[in-house]
């Protein structure tokens, strides 16, 4: 049977319903530890990506690991206030802040923003003269580097839209440089996610290297270089690397550099931490109908993304191919094809493993389904960290 840190799952999913997702608390802690380990040599500040897993108990959690947070939209800034990060603790990314966001940010105080073109750099400008303050912000580059990760996830190519042409960067900062009321204190870059090949971040991490070089000649000193998140896990089994490969590939070419270094990682510390708990409603053919589908999980939709299925009970019925698929009216609702698995019986329970980030931050009400409950295992009990949308709670919002 399929336990959680020591605590079975099935007890877990007759007293809370399924869909649930559910994590570990040890994990997560675990997680987050090695990758602050494995940069204890140089001086650093880990900002969790809240896009992850934004609930309010695993930020908090992340808060008292000593993580500051990365946030990506003026929701995600609030719920990293409401979960106890200073303004300090936090960096503002995102490709298309609206003025009432970055209002909003200059207001608080973020440690940075991270500017995504120079039109975003004159608004953060304009908004911090009416306000009369001075607004730190990371010029998020595009090093034009291939992450080789799905192309849905890779951010770091002159063909995607994000941040600014790394050969505009250092012009950029001369023009900004004489602005009383921006400064340039870093530089950024997010090259993609799921990244198992070391040498892009290599290349990133190197390309903003010598970028600070050219802008201390400049005369533009900063204090941080922001390497983003990106590091993978293994959704399969396979072996993939870990926070100190991740930290052999990037650090022999930032720690020459003197500055401090920012990381932004979500997926690697979270995606091992979560599993979705689902229930089959139907088997017809070499159909295994679930209660869940891409409503609570649409990575396998949006990324053709491979999670293992597991059985909670496992049972000694003959094994066939099967296709996992969810209940709503799409033909791509499918949350495995060809799995080899003991023929299931209705209400049979099944654990989609390694889903606690990007599975209920993405979730929706397509098909007027309620997002669903989740809960954390920790110290042997699970406990609801987030209790189970009701149809009322939807239609509040109608008119
Ligand atoms: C700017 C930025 N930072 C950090 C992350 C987190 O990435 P990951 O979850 O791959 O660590 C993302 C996600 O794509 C991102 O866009």
């Amino acid at each position: 049977m399929l336990v959680c840190d020591g605590v079975p799952l099935e007890p877990i999913a007759a007293e809370h319903g399924t869909p649930l997702y559910i994590y570990s608390a040890a994990t997560i802690d675990e997680r987050y530890r090695a990758i602050d380990d494995a940069f204890a040599g140089c001086p650093h500040s880990i900002h969790y990506a809240l896009k992850a897993n934004s609930t309010l108990a695993i930020a908090r959690r992340l808060r008292a690991l000593g993580s500051f947070a990365d946030a990506n939209s003026g929701g995600e800034i609030e719920v990293a206030r409401r979960a106890g990060f200073t303004p300090s603790q936090i960096v503002f990314t995102g490709v298309g802040k609206t003025m009432a966001e970055l209002g909003a940010a200059i207001d608080i105080g973020v440690r940075s923003i991270n500017v995504e073109s120079a039109g975003e750099i004159e608004r953060i400008e304009a908004l911090s003269r009416e306000r009369k303050t001075r607004t730190k912000i990371a010029i998020r580059v595009n090093p034009d580097v291939d992450a080789k990760t799905h192309p849905h996830i890779s951010t770091g190519m002159k063909i995607n839209k994000f941040g600014i042409p790394i050969d505009e960067a250092r012009q950029l900062c001369a023009v900004t440089r004489g602005r009383p009321n921006v400064q340039v204190v870093g530089l950024h870059a997010h090259v993609g996610s799921q990244i198992t090949n070391m040498e892009p971040l290599t290349r990133a991490a190197a390309a903003l290297v010598t970028l600070a070089r050219e802008l201390a000649l400049d005369g533009t000193s900063i204090e941080h270089l922001d390497i983003g998140g990106g590091l993978g896990v293994s959704y399969d089994g396979s072996p993939v690397p870990g926070a100190d490969e991740y930290a052999a590939a990037v650090l022999p070419v930032l720690r020459p550099s003197g500055l401090e270094i920012v990381l932004e990682p979500g997926r690697h510390i979270m995606a091992p931490a979560g599993a979705l708990l689902t229930r089959v409603v139907d088997v017809k053919g070499p159909f295994v109908v679930m209660d869940a589908g891409m409503t609570e999980l649409i990575r396998p939709m949006m990324y053709n993304a491979f999670h293992r299925i597991e059985p909670v009970v496992l049972t000694d019925a003959p094994s066939s191919s099967v296709h996992i698929v969810g209940p709503l009216c799409e033909s791509s609702d499918t949350l495995g094809k060809d799995r080899e698995i003991p023929r299931p019986n209705v209400g049979d329970l099944f654990a989609v493993l390694d889903t606690g980030a990007y599975g209920s931050v993405m979730a929706s009400n397509y098909n007027r389904r309620l997002m669903p409950a989740e809960v954390m295992v920790e110290n042997g009990a699970a406990r609801v960290i987030r209790r189970r949308q009701t149809l009322d709670d939807i239609l509040a919002l109608e008119l």
